[in-house]
């Protein structure tokens, strides 16, 4: 287990030679959904994988090229959502929206309401998560895998999926990446629905999310980082070394595993003064990396759809916010000073309030 963030970032920065990505444990629950995923492929294969991630999703750009179509989904679900949540907004009603605008922006308009795909991937996932014990159903595994290539080919102009059809080199295996990218968007919807219910709790911030204007919204990313910081959606980070590393004067041998736990790193109250405050600022200062904080990771492995990611929650969080007011159910509010170290947004239902026109 790494303790300090010096070595997290050595860890990190070493990746995949030789803290290799596919460990054990992924290679027992991936291989269940998605045998040739990035996550468990090394050599040229892991990096052809990689590649279409970080090509398709933009990894490197904070406003993606497909922004003026999200923004366009986002703002005609988003009120839509709020019309049917009345006065509570729960976190099913949340959730499905989510995923209709994750549905429109990566097959096209027509995938909006079909749920069937996403209720495969929740079968195929909760089978992975048998990991070593489970069985793999392969029918399973391959009607999944063959849902997402159809939905791929009929994907529609100005999609994720068009730019994905648009690489073409078939070593890249599309639909395997396309399934973790389902699953992950998941991540990014309890992410974004957290955000709201920090900001529900904390009227100052809500207030200067309302009014982040500039075009990459900064204070809504940082917003939803310092969320991720808090409760990270992927606790643990995990390596496998394929050779003797070295530690000081000692020698840990080939094949050991290696777990980066990230709230250990975020939360660790003897060295971040902001340890369990909500601190949105550290993130706009570059605090937040010169504190070595990874909420997606760091280095060759961290996650390509950290920018996408960002930008879809923001652009989220801004409809929602630019239509109404939220609130935490009476005695729920979060206190942003001291806050806990879980988050159950399973049962949560945040009260909203609809803004007067004039108020917009
Ligand atoms: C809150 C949302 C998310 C968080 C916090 C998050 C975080 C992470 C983390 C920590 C990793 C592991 C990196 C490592 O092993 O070093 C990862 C990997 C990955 N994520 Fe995300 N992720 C999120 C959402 C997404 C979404 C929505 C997508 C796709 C659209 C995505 C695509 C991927 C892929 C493809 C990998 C594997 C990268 C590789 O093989 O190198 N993630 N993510």
């Amino acid at each position: 287990m790494v303790l300090s963030s010096a070595d997290a970032r050595r860890v990190l920065a070493e990746t995949p030679e030789p803290f290799q990505s596919d460990t054990s444990e992924k290679h027992a629950t991936l291989s269940h959904f998605e045998p040739a995923g990035s996550l468990i492929s090394r050599g040229p294969e892991r990096a052809a994988r990689r590649a279409f991630s970080d090509d398709v999703l933009q990894s490197g750009c904070p406003l993606h090229i497909l922004l003026p179509r999200f923004r366009q989904v986002i703002e005609e679900e988003a009120p839509m959502l709020l019309a049917q949540a009345g006065e509570g907004l729960s976190w099913g009603a949340f959730k499905d929206a989510w995923f209709r605008i994750v549905r429109r922006c990566t097959f096209g308009d027509h995938a909006g309401g079909d749920t069937r795909l996403t209720a495969l991937l929740i079968r195929v996932r909760s089978r992975a998560n048998g990991a070593f014990l489970a069985p793999k159903d392969r029918v399973l595994r391959d009607r999944t895998l063959s849902s997402i290539a159809a939905a791929l080919h009929s994907a529609e102009p100005n999609t994720l999926g068009a730019l994905a059809k648009a690489t073409g080199d078939r070593r890249a295996r599309p639909e395997d990446q396309v399934a973790q990218w389902l699953f992950a968007f998941d991540a990014a919807g309890i992410a974004t629905f957290r955000a709201l219910a920090v900001l529900a709790s904390d009227p100052a911030s809500a207030s200067q999310a309302r009014d982040d204007a500039a075009p990459e919204l900064p204070f809504l990313r940082a917003c939803l980082l310092d969320t991720v910081r808090l409760w990270p959606t992927t606790p643990a980070v995990l390596r496998q070394t394929d050779r003797d590393t070295r530690w000081g004067d000692a020698i840990m041998p080939a094949g050991t595993g290696v777990l980066i736990h990230l709230p250990f790193l975020h939360r660790d109250d003897e060295r971040l003064p902001f340890a369990h405050r909500f601190a949105p600022k550290v993130w706009l200062t570059g605090e937040g990396e010169r504190w070595g904080l990874i909420p997606f990771s760091g280095g060759p492995g961290e996650c390509p759809a950290r920018n996408l990611v960002l930008l879809l929650g923001s652009l989220m969080l801004q409809s929602l916010l630019r239509e109404s007011r939220f609130d935490m159910p009476a005695g729920e509010a979060l206190n942003t000073s001291a806050l806990p170290a879980t988050f159950d947004h399973f049962s949560l239902i945040i009260r909203t309030a609809r803004l007067r026109a004039d108020l917009r």
